[in-house]
């Protein structure tokens, strides 16, 4: 049965991906160093697709210790590589860890699947190489803007090192990446989601932290933007969506039906959202009221970004099947589940 390597897959896009793969018909390999993630991750896989995949905890940072999977597992036919550090603030304060997790992971998994000529791979990457986009919606020809962030550049860096790989002679490498944009909610089964470390970052996990009680009150963090409302527009898409994505794109570089050895396509619903609009959208599809005051702008928010989604729907057959109260009512389920588990 066809393998698939899925790097960090035991974090929250990753896990999402590796039950789709598994109900599909794949057999995952996870490799993941578990930094930012927990090992239970894999039971709420196997209780949704009755298969718990191979999990191997291993730094990708160590080539040789990433190359004893490539030995062990015989018909790997891809990989999709999500492993990297993602929280922005911290990248700002940590900017060498970020470019040495997250850039010499990205090349060790590209240097052994060359060396064990496996051709297939897919790239987690972000809107935020768009930075603040001059036009609306973006396209995935739209100028990529000087990263805001180490985070962001290491994306930037990262789709380099891929069209670079792709203009290399000899190159087998077939590539796809994938540009997220906000992904939010969780599983329908609410057995997988997102578990940020600490203290959240993003948006909608300190929604739900703040509406079970474990955080006290959200800042909306200025309402003095040009738009609608004053608050700043993002792209909110569902995870699951997200998720079936990546099979559609790991089918079409399987099937060699892709055009070019590096395609890129944007993963958003290709609908904007202010950041009131979510806390209307969480409260109506939950019945549950968020306290929140609105405070001082955050350093390097961009205004309003949201995609044009039309390359991933006409060239990967991609249906979004996930509206935006689907997404805020699986965040607070998940949420509650978590709490019932602790
Ligand atoms: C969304 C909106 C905030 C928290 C980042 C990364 C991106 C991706 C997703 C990894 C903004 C506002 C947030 C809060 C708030 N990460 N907000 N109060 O910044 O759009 O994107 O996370 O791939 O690469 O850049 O997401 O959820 O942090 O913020 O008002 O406590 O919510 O100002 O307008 P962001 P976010």
């Amino acid at each position: 049965m066809s393998k698939v390597i899925v790097t960090g897959g035991t974090g929250y896009i990753g896990s999402h991906v590796a039950v789709d793969l598994i109900n599909k018909g794949f057999e995952v390999i996870i490799i993941d160093d578990l930094s930012n993630s927990e090992i239970s991750v894999l039971d709420g896989i196997e209780k949704i697709t009755g298969t718990k995949p191979f999990f191997e905890k291993i730094d990708l940072c160590d080539k040789e210790a990433t190359r004893i999977v490539f030995e062990k597992y015989s018909d790997i036919q891809g990989a999709i590589h999500f492993a990297a550090s993602k929280a922005v603030g911290e990248s700002v304060e940590q900017p060498i860890k970020y470019y040495k997790n997250n850039l010499q992971s990205l090349l060790n998994m590209i240097e052994l699947m060359i060396e064990y000529k496996i051709d297939n791979f897919i790239f987690s990457s972000s809107c935020t190489v768009y930075g603040q986009p001059d036009i609306l919606p973006v396209t995935e020809e739209s100028p990529i803007k000087i990263a805001e962030s180490p985070y962001g550049n290491t994306k930037q860096i990262g789709e380099e090192i891929l069209t670079d790989q792709t203009k290399a002679p000899g190159n087998q490498m077939k590539f796809v990446c994938l540009r997220y944009f906000n992904p939010i909610g969780a599983h329908p089964t609410a057995l997988i989601g997102e578990k940020p470390s600490g203290i959240p970052a993003n948006l909608i996990p300190y929604i739900t932290k703040t509406v079970k009680g474990e955080l006290e009150q959200l800042t909306v963090f200025g309402d003095d933007y040009d738009t609608r409302d004053g608050t700043p527009i993002r792209d909110y898409i569902h995870v699951c969506d997200i998720s079936s994505a990546h099979v559609l794109a790991f089918e079409r570089l399987l099937n060699n039906a892709n055009t070019e050895n590096l395609e890129i396509y944007n993963l958003g619903s290709g609908e904007g959202h202010t950041v009131l609009e979510i806390i209307n959208a969480f409260e109506s599809s939950t019945g549950e009221k968020v306290n929140y005051k609105i405070g001082p702008r955050r350093a390097g928010d961009v205004i309003a970004t949201y995609a044009n989604n039309d390359k991933a729907k006409t060239q990967l057959g991609w249906k979004l099947k996930y509206t935006l109260q689907d997404m805020t009512r699986s965040a607070w389920a998940w949420e509650q589940k978590m709490s019932q588990a602790n």
